[in-house]
């Protein structure tokens, strides 16, 4: 499973970056302008940061603009996916782009069908929104196993990368269902790390140790 951070925040990235598990990034528009940044400079700098997959949206609606829009931040370095949203115009456009070898993570999709049209559209990735579905009480991990299963049905090339994850058990549910990716908010991936019991185990260990006088090296 991938794992993708769900930021512009270019500090977070590089930390994270750090770790060695960050397999992408994704951005959204209200996650550029939390970052109060120039669009293409934020994208520019993360893609440096990242080898992986970097999403970065286009904010027209109509197919041409759209387009237009894809292209324009394709250009900006080699490892950005195009975002587009699943509306009629985002399918034709991720068709378009996907034809032309572009990468296209097809977001704000919120059922299976509307999965099952964008893995047919040529996506890369497909991003359900598993929180904002839990939010209005309707069940954001089943929408997960619905498009696992429908993916796996028809060998679809998609990935699921699952979006809007809010903590720590929507990825282990991730994980379980085989979803390919998910992407989280820092403070998701940092919580993944922590056990109280990791925590007193070492603590333990460490007191134990000073006892001893001893050093490795
Ligand atoms: C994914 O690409 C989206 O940017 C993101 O996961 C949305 O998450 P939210 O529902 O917490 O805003």
């Amino acid at each position: 499973m991938k794992f993708f951070v769900d930021t512009a925040d270019v500090t977070d990235i590089r930390a994270l970056a750090g770790s060695g598990l960050l397999d992408g990034v994704t951005t959204n528009p209200s996650l550029i302008a939390k970052s109060g940044r120039k669009m293409s400079e934020v994208i520019a700098e993360i893609c440096e940061i990242v080898e992986g997959p970097v999403s970065a949206e286009v904010t027209a609606t109509d197919h041409e603009t759209m387009l237009a829009e894809g292209r324009y931040l394709r250009a900006i370095a080699s490892n950005v996916c195009v975002k587009v949203p699943l509306t009629e115009a985002g399918l034709r456009t991720c068709k378009v782009l996907s034809d032309e070898g572009t990468p296209v993570n097809v977001t704000l999709c919120f059922s299976a069908n509307q999965a099952l049209l964008a893995a047919k559209a040529g996506a890369s990735f497909i991003s359900p929104f598993v929180g904002r579905l839990d939010d209005i009480g309707q069940d954001g991990m089943g929408l997960i196993a619905d498009v696992v299963q429908i993916y796996r049905n028809y060998a679809f090339k998609t990935e699921v990368l699952v979006a809007s994850i809010r903590h720590p058990v929507h990825v282990l549910q991730s994980a379980k269902l085989g979803a390919h990716v998910g992407t989280m908010p820092p403070n998701v991936i940092r919580a993944l790390f922590k056990h109280p019991l990791t925590d007193k185990g070492l603590e333990a260990f460490l007191a134990d140790w000073a006892k001893t006088g001893q050093k490795i090296i």
